[in-house]
C-alpha cells in the first residue's frame, strides 16, 4: 500500500513538472511586433549626430511581450555613444515619458550582420495592444570630411551615410525620415522616391509596408563648419580632502577632427577676414563648471595662460579659454585646467553613515566628444570599502596613490569610458567608509616631527654649550 502511494505521488510530481515545462516553453513563444508608424529625425548640425525615433509598436503575436528590438547596421554599431528609450503615456499636452532600460540583445544578429539592442517595456504588451516609444541615439565619428583636406579660406564639406529606410527587425507599415542640415548648402543627396528638400530639411518618405531588415543606402554631402572638437584623451583627477575642499585637475588632449588644414596658416588673413578665413577652425572653448568654483588655473606645456574669463553665478560657472593659437583641422592642443570646489557641495553621508561623493561624470567642455575618459577619485588616506555607482556601463578598478606625508597611501577609484558625449554628464557616486581618527594622523605626524626637531635642537645646543664650557 505504502509503495503504491509513493508511486502515485511521484507520478503527480512528474505530471506537474511536465505541464510546468510545457507552459513555460509556450510563454517563450516568439514575441511578434509590427511598427504601425515610425518617424525619424536626424540632426546633423553638430559633429555629434542626434537621431530621434518615434515608434508606434503593436503586438501582433499571441502572447504578451515586453522586449522590443532595435537594429543597427554593423558599420554604425561602434559609433553609437548612447541609446536612450522611453515610452510615452498620455496624449498631447499631458504626455509623460517613462524611461526604459536598454541592453544589448541576447538574440542572434540579423541578416548582413545587423546587431540588435533590446528595449524592455515597463508594462508588458498584450496581443493587439500598442505602445509609443521615443528613442534617442547619439552617433559619433559618422561625418566624414570630403574633401579630406581644405585650405584656410575653404569651408568644410562632409558626407553622412545612412539608409532611407529605418533598419528594423519588424514590418514597418508607414515611415518618414527628416534630415536637418546646418545650412542650406547641400552639394548632393541620394534620391529614394519620394524625396524632398526644403531649405535645411531633407525628407525621405513616406514609405509604406517595408519588410523586416529593409535597407536603402543614401549619402548626403553638405556644408558643416561646426567646430569638430574632439578630446582624444581626458584624465580628470578628483581629490577629496576632509579639510574642506575637492580639488580637480583635468588633463586634455584636444584635436580638431574636421577636414585637415593644408597650406600655410596666415594670421593676417585670419584676423582681417574672420567671417570667411578659417571658418571651420575654433579659438574659444567653453567649460561649464559647478557654482562656487575657486582657484581656477589654465596652463599648457609652456606655462600659465592668462587669456581665460571666468563667470561665476549662484547656479553655474563658465570658464572661457583661448588656446595659444586657433585650431585648424588636424591641429592639436594639450592643456591642464585645475580648480577647487567646496566639499559640502559634493560630499554627503548616507543614512547608513557611509560617506559618498556625488559628482558629475563626463567632460565640462561644451559640445565635445571624448574618445577616452579616465576619472580618478582620490579618497582620503585611511578610507575603506570604496565603490562607485555609475548609471551606465564603465570599466572600473582600484589603485593606491601616495602623496606627501602618506603612510598607507590613498585609495583611488578609477573609472574609464570610451566615446563620451555631453549626455553622459550625469551624477555618479563613490561610496566609502572613513574613520575620523585618520584625520588626526597627518597633523599628529607634523606635530611629532616638529617636536623631534625641537628636542634635537635642544640636545644640540646643550651639547654645544657643554663643549664651550670646558
Ligand atoms: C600658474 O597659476 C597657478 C594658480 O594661479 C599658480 O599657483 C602657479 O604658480 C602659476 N604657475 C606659473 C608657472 O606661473
Ligand atoms: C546627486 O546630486 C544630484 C544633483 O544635485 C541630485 O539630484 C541627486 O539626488 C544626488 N544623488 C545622491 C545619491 O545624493
Ligand atoms: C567595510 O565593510 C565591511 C562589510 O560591509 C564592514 O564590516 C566594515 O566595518 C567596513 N569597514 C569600515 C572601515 O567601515
Amino acid at each position: 500500500m505504502e509503495g503504491l502511494r509513493r508511486l502515485r505521488i511521484a507520478l503527480i510530481i512528474v505530471i506537474l513538472f511536465v505541464t510546468y515545462c510545457s507552459s513555460s516553453s509556450s510563454s517563450s513563444a516568439p514575441q511578434e511586433f509590427q511598427i504601425i508608424n515610425a518617424e525619424r529625425r536626424i540632426d546633423l548640425s553638430s559633429h555629434i549626430v542626434n537621431v530621434f525615433l518615434t515608434l508606434k509598436v503593436e503586438n501582433t503575436g499571441t502572447v504578451t511581450a515586453s522586449e522590443v528590438l532595435l537594429a543597427f547596421p554593423p558599420t554604425q554599431v561602434d559609433n553609437v555613444a548612447l541609446v536612450k528609450a522611453s515610452s510615452v503615456v498620455g496624449k498631447k499636452k499631458k504626455k509623460t515619458y517613462v524611461p526604459l532600460p536598454v541592453k544589448p540583445s541576447t538574440q542572434p544578429n540579423g541578416p548582413n550582420g545587423a546587431q540588435l539592442v533590446s528595449i524592455f517595456l515597463k508594462d508588458p504588451l498584450n496581443p493587439g495592444e500598442t505602445v509609443t516609444l521615443e528613442v534617442l541615439l547619439i552617433l559619433t565619428h559618422t561625418l566624414e570630411p570630403f574633401p579630406a583636406e581644405i585650405s584656410q579660406s575653404d569651408s568644410q564639406l562632409v558626407y553622412y551615410r545612412d539608409s532611407a529606410l529605418i533598419l528594423s527587425p519588424y514590418l514597418v507599415k508607414e515611415q518618414t525620415t527628416y534630415i536637418k542640415t546646418p545650412s542650406s548648402k547641400v552639394e548632393s543627396y541620394t534620391v529614394v522616391e519620394p524625396t524632398n528638400r526644403v531649405n535645411t530639411e531633407l525628407k525621405y518618405g513616406k514609405y509604406n509596408d517595408q519588410a523586416p531588415y529593409s535597407y536603402s543606402p543614401i549619402i548626403v554631402h553638405f556644408e558643416n563648419n561646426h567646430p569638430f572638437a574632439v578630446v582624444e584623451e581626458l584624465l580628470r583627477e578628483v581629490e577629496i580632502s576632509h579639510w574642506g575642499s575637492v580639488q580637480i585637475t583635468e588633463h586634455y588632449k584636444l584635436v580638431h577632427a574636421g577636414a585637415r588644414h593644408k597650406g600655410v596658416f596666415s594670421r593676417v588673413e585670419y584676423q582681417s577676414r574672420p567671417s570667411i578665413s578659417g571658418i571651420s577652425s575654433f579659438k574659444h572653448l567653453l567649460l561649464r563648471l559647478p557654482p562656487r568654483v575657486h582657484s581656477v588655473y589654465y596652463r599648457d606645456g609652456i606655462g600659465n595662460i592668462s587669456t581665460s574669463h571666468l563667470r561665476v553665478s549662484a547656479k553655474k560657472s563658465e570658464l572661457e579659454i583661448e588656446p595659444r593659437y586657433p585650431l585648424f583641422g588636424g591641429w592639436k592642443a594639450t592643456f591642464v585646467i585645475g580648480y577647487g570646489l567646496p566639499l559640502q557641495d559634493f560630499l554627503f553621508e548616507s543614512s547608513e553613515g557611509v560617506r559618498y561623493l556625488n559628482f558629475s561624470f563626463g567632460c565640462p567642455l561644451a559640445d565635445t566628444l571624448v574618445e577616452k575618459l579616465t576619472i580618478k577619485v582620490v579618497l582620503p588616506e585611511g578610507s575603506k570599502n570604496a565603490s562607485a555607482v555609475v548609471p551606465f556601463p564603465v570599466e572600473q578598478h582600484l589603485e593606491t596613490s601616495y602623496s606627501y606625508l602618506d603612510v598607507v597611501g590613498r585609495p583611488v577609484v578609477v573609472l574609464e569610458k570610451k566615446n563620451v558625449v555631453p549626455e553622459h554628464n550625469i551624477r555618479f557616486q563613490v561610496y566609502y567608509n572613513f574613520n575620523p581618527i585618520f584625520m588626526l594622523a597627518e597633523p599628529l605626524m607634523l606635530v611629532s616631527v616638529f617636536l623631534l626637531f625641537f628636542v634635537a635642537c635642544l640636545a644640540y645646543l646643550h651639547v654645544d654649550l657643554s663643549i664651550r664650557k670646558s
